[in-house]
């Protein structure tokens, strides 16, 4: 049913927890379920140097956050926003039609985290 990605990602998720001093938090809720999802961001010249995340959420949510999580470090904020759903689901190796909203919920809060 899952990818390796996505199993490898859930087995050893990347990124976990908080930063001391975040410049930015973000966080989203899934409406379906109310699944959660936070990020912790270092920020320097608008480039993500580091992020932490947390979830509380199904093997898709924290898969999907984890790779996010690896997927945004080093971007610009504006670079890391840019980035799809489905580039998202991709980078996983696919995901089950009915999981790929769960991997919405990183990409929310990061938006969430930059308002602006
Ligand atoms: S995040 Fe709730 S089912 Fe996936």
């Amino acid at each position: 049913m899952y990818s390796q990605t996505v199993k490898d990602h859930f087995a050893n998720p990347r990124n976990v927890g908080e930063l001391e001093n975040p410049d930015r938090i973000g966080t989203a809720k899934n409406q379906a379920d109310g699944d959660r999802v936070q990020l912790h961001l270092s920020v320097r010249d608008r480039v993500i140097v580091d992020i932490r995340m947390k979830v509380m959420g199904c093997v898709a949510a924290i898969a999907a956050t984890s790779c996010y999580s690896e997927l945004i470090k080093g971007q610009t904020v504006e670079n890391a926003l840019a980035i799809s759903k489905e580039t998202l689901v991709q980078a996983l190796g696919g995901l089950p039609e009915n999981k790929i909203r769960c991997s919405l919920t990183c990409i929310d809060a990061l938006k969430n985290a930059f308002p602006e």
